[in-house]
């Protein structure tokens, strides 16, 4: 399973890479608005220093010839650009375009099987299915990964599924479970998905036990 992380700042980044666990970024506009007075480009520009893998830079247009503009703009900061388009009629009929150019598509905002499906045929190279917004709503995330999964297996379809819109490390074993290809997760998730009490009560026993052998 690879392990995108999503964020658009740069400390997390780092030190995320460096734990050796990370595979791509996501970012999306409300991020990059969190990280203050940045030049989007300039920050995906960085980003796509930092890591080998894709890194997601979202369209705002939300028709298809605006948002192919700016994808290729995007597409131009670097190779490992994907390009996040929201999952509207529109929004499939740049994916189309975009994947005989070449560019990488993120389909984002995905909250149904059909929708997927959908994207999945227009020739999205990444889906992302929000998993935390519909736990939010009282539906089952976990349940949409399942269906696209089948669904995308049934028929042998290209595109690999993100599950975004993590809250917990439950989120992210429930992906692992399921076989979902990414799972997109925000730094204070991997955070706890390091921790358990039962480690540190363990290293502070041995530690413990080390220091008085040694009286
Ligand atoms: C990632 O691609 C999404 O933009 C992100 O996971 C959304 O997460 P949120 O629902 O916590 O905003």
């Amino acid at each position: 399973m690879k392990f995108f992380l999503d964020t658009a700042n740069l400390e997390q980044i780092k030190e995320a890479a460096s734990l050796g666990v990370i595979d791509g970024v996501t970012t999306n506009p409300s991020l990059v608005a969190q990280e203050g007075d940045v030049d989007f480009h300039t920050r995906i520009q960085e980003i796509c220093e930092l890591v080998v893998g894709p890194v997601s830079a979202e369209v705002i247009s939300l028709e298809a010839e605006e948002m192919i503009t700016e994808a290729r703009e995007l597409a131009e900061l670097a190779p490992n650009v994907a390009v996040k388009i929201p999952m509207t009629e529109e929004g499939l009929k740049a994916v189309k375009v975009l994947e005989e150019d070449g560019i990488k598509t993120n389909v984002t905002l995905v909250f149904s099987a059909n929708q997927a499906l959908l994207a999945a045929k227009a020739g999205a190279t990444f889906i992302s299915p929000f998993v935390g917004r519909l736990d939010d709503r009282a539906h089952e995330g976990m349940q949409l990964i399942e269906e696209i999964n089948t669904i995308l297996t049934n028929y042998d379809l290209d595109s690999e599924i993100i599950t975004a819109s993590i809250r917990s490390p439950r989120h992210v074993k429930e992906a692992a479970l399921i076989g979902a290809d990414i799972a997109t997760i925000p730094f204070e998730v991997i955070e706890k998905m390091s921790q358990h009490p039962l480690t540190d009560i363990g290293i502070e026993r041995f530690l413990n036990d080390w220091e008085e052998a040694q009286e």
